[in-house]
């Protein structure tokens, strides 16, 4: 898994399709976030690529999240296919004629990202009516249909902040995805628009080069970007640092934990080396992603203090009744 805040995912698209599996395992020991994988049925776009069935394949090959990018006319059709096979995330494009919001139902109701995908040339707008349903906005920044071809910095530059906008309802977790043309010319513009993850094919596959070298260059550049570009200078949060909220004796740490989770937070609670209560057993620290720390505050500083208050009014009350019982040792 890398450092920083960009996240890699490799599109195996351009790979020796006769050995996808020495694919999966080369992008894994590169360093590559997730495996991208690129599903074309040969009618939303001229090309024919691979199905659920290679994907449920790939999938006991390696732990990586799959993330599935469905250019296919009838994603509804083969959704349960995809679920079935071990996506951690399925996004498919706006420009379908078939139903869109049953698909992203099904998408969640499995418990994975959903995502939608545009073209080019198609409006973020299109997108608007579903938004409370996404995880995943995916913009496209060449034509869906083959790796190798030119970024587009214009779409990206027209697209991002809008995809940001459109999934705002997530506090945690939402990702804007870039797909097309990112290699280590492209990623720091790239990453100057605020991109969560980026999808690259070609550049990793690239003879006589290292994959690894590629993949940590282009994070890196991706998130010189994000800092140049969009942080005044300043270095990203890497995405998966973790700080502490506050310290609870347990009861209390598990309840301030369910409401903050309520918001769509994922928390971390472990027992914590500070105040040691008096039934022998230390507080327990609740840790949030830095990256939504201050939204932490924001909603959740009062009722912090509030436990607060409650958990030093059942010490004082636990030593009246039960004097302090020395500390276990579990
Ligand atoms: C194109 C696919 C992309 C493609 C990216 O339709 O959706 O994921 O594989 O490849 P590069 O990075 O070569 O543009
Ligand atoms: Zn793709």
């Amino acid at each position: 898994m890398g450092v920083g805040r960009a996240r890699i995912a490799a599109s195996i698209l351009d790979a020796d399709l006769g050995n996808l599996a020495n694919a999966v395992r080369r992008v894994q020991a590169a360093g590559a976030d997730r495996v991208h994988l690129d599903v074309m049925d040969g009618h939303f776009v001229p090309n024919l690529t691979f199905g659920a069935k290679t994907i449920k394949a790939l999938r006991r090959r390696t732990q990586m999240p799959f993330d599935a990018h469905l250019m296919i006319s009838e994603p509804g059709r083969y959704i349960e296919e995809f679920l079935d096979a071990g996506c951690d995330s399925v996004t498919f494009h706006v420009e379908i004629d078939e139903p869109i919001e049953p698909t992203l139902r099904a998408i969640k109701a499995a418990g994975r990202a959903a995502g939608l995908a545009v073209r080019p040339g198609t409006p973020l707008t299109a997108l608007e009516p579903y938004a409370p349903l996404l995880d995943i906005v995916l913009i496209m920044t060449v034509e869906p249909g083959f790796g190798g071809q030119s970024f587009m910095a214009d779409v990206l530059q027209a697209k991002a902040s809008a995809a940001r906008a459109l999934l705002r309802h997530k506090a945690y977790g939402a990702e804007v995805h870039v797909d097309g043309g990112i290699n280590r010319e492209t990623a720091e513009s790239a990453g100057a628009t605020g991109v969560d993850v980026f999808v690259v094919g070609s550049a990793l596959f690239v003879r006589g080069r290292d994959m690894g070298r590629e993949v940590r260059l282009i994070r890196a550049l991706a998130d010189e970007g994000y800092q140049y570009g969009l942080n005044d200078g300043v270095p990203p949060i890497p995405r998966d640092k973790m700080v502490i909220f506050t310290g609870l004796p347990k009861p209390f740490a598990r309840a301030l934990m369910a409401e903050i989770e309520a918001g769509g937070v994922p928390v971390i609670m472990l027992r914590g080396d500070g105040v040691m209560n008096p039934d022998g057993i230390r507080d327990y620290d609740l840790l949030v992603p830095a990256t939504v720390k201050d939204l932490v505050y924001e909603r959740h500083a009062d009722a912090r203090d509030a436990y607060q208050a409650r958990a030093s009014a059942w010490r004082k009350a636990f030593i009246r009744e039960r004097g302090i019982i020395p500390p276990t040792t579990i």
